[in-house]
């Protein structure tokens, strides 16, 4: 019997001589049942000795204790055995609660057979990951796209680094003309022996895919192209040398400004809400005639006036037109050197209509946003808002 297993055996001739021996034993259980609680516990094996050491069957505390029962004299027998079974469920109670930690962690390992070998700490917090969402950029320009989609529109996609001809040329931009002042962008370098259609430059608006989408294909035509274009513009609080389009062309026969009207209204009032209005400005692009700005009613006051429509109560939103004949022209030549009897974009017998919209600017204006460059500053305070 090793020291630790042994329990001096007090002398019984008083009921105080009781009390002390198992408030003394009761003291020694919760010192070991402490020093328990504070070893790992993958360490059952502690729990294991020290369970041994007081309730095994043999040697163990409680039957040496039980043991001296038969020695104790008659007067305080009954008290020594009313003490004795008060001390025994305590100590089933206080060991039970004890082995609770160890036999979770041995549940555990059940489960993970990788804990405790690989140096694991259980109770360390676990990593929390964030699901991911749809940056509200791209939420935005899904839902302008998904509008047009329940129009019968596809989408279309078309290159970044763009040449003069798709970008400018086609779209009735000719070389030197001053429209091309208000989209300058970036050339890539060492194209001087190039003929200038064929330069290549960063896209200043996503029009381009209109081009390449016609002389692909045959009308009836009703697509949108969303993208990233480029522009030589200084970041402020509105603008962004690269930002985002949404495009959009429809040509067919007999296609009129009424209808270009009915479904940019529509489309506005699927984005912003059933009571907005829409009104239509003479405007100028070179590939639309006649071109438009279409307005929108205020959102923010309904109309009244207000700081943000700068007291107009209209905000301007995107532009418009009726397909510039010079924009068909350009896309025949270009098919008529793979069919030179290529008649399917004569501008007497079709007509369309086109329209290109800012996606930020669409995006701020629905979440009262004010400075474009949230957008990109990767700011979770910012981004977490659209979860
Ligand atoms: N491409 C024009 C721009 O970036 C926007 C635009 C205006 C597109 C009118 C169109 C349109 O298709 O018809 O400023």
């Amino acid at each position: 019997m090793s020291e630790e297993q042994s329990v001096d055996r007090p002398p019984i001739s008083s009921p105080e001589d009781i009390t002390a021996f198992f408030t003394s034993l009761e003291g020694r259980l919760v010192n070991e049942l402490e020093a328990l609680s504070e070893v790992e516990s993958d360490r059952s094996d502690l729990y294991e000795q020290v369970e041994l050491r007081w309730t095994g069957r043999k040697n163990g505390i409680i039957t040496q204790v039980s043991g001296w029962m038969k020695d104790v004299s008659s007067d305080h027998k009954k008290n020594f055995g009313r003490a004795f079974n008060l001390f025994k469920s305590q100590l089933e109670l206080l060991l039970k609660e004890a082995k609770g930690p160890f036999d979770t962690y041995l549940e555990l390992r059940k489960l993970h057979p990788e804990i405790g070998h690989a140096g694991l700490d259980i109770t360390l917090p676990g990593t929390l990951r964030a699901p991911g969402i749809p940056h509200p950029l791209l939420k935005t320009m899904h839902e302008i796209v998904q509008v047009f989609h329940h129009l019968g529109y596809s989408t279309n996609l078309g290159p970044q680094v763009e040449s003069d001809f798709y970008n400018f040329e086609a779209l009735n931009f000719p070389p030197n003309h001053p429209a091309r002042d208000t989209q300058d962008t970036l050339i890539i370098a060492n194209q001087q022996s190039r003929p200038s259609r064929d330069r290549l430059l960063m896209r200043t608006h996503t029009s381009p895919v209109q081009i390449r989408t016609m002389i692909a294909q045959a009308p009836p035509i009703r697509i949108v192209i969303p993208g990233k274009v480029h522009r030589n513009d200084a970041a402020d609080a509105t603008h962004s040398p690269i930002f985002h389009q949404i495009e959009g062309l429809c040509v067919d026969t007999n296609i009129t400004f009424s209808d270009l009207k009915g479904t940019l209204d529509h489309a506005m009032k699927a984005l912003f809400g059933s009571d907005v209005k829409t009104r239509f400005f003479p405007s100028f692009f070179p590939f639309t005639e006649p071109s438009a700005d279409v307005q929108i009613s205020c959102i923010f006051c309904g109309g009244k006036g207000c700081r943000k429509c700068k007291h107009s109560g209209w905000i301007e939103l995107l532009g418009c037109g009726m397909v510039d004949p010079a924009v068909f022209t350009a896309v025949t030549e270009e098919r008529r050197k793979i069919d030179p009897s290529d008649d399917t974009y004569n501008p007497e017998k079709i007509t369309g209509f086109a329209f290109g919209m800012g996606v930020e600017r669409i995006a701020m204006i629905q979440h009262g946003i004010s400075d474009i460059g949230h957008f990109y500053s990767g700011d979770m305070r910012f981004l977490e808002q659209f979860a």
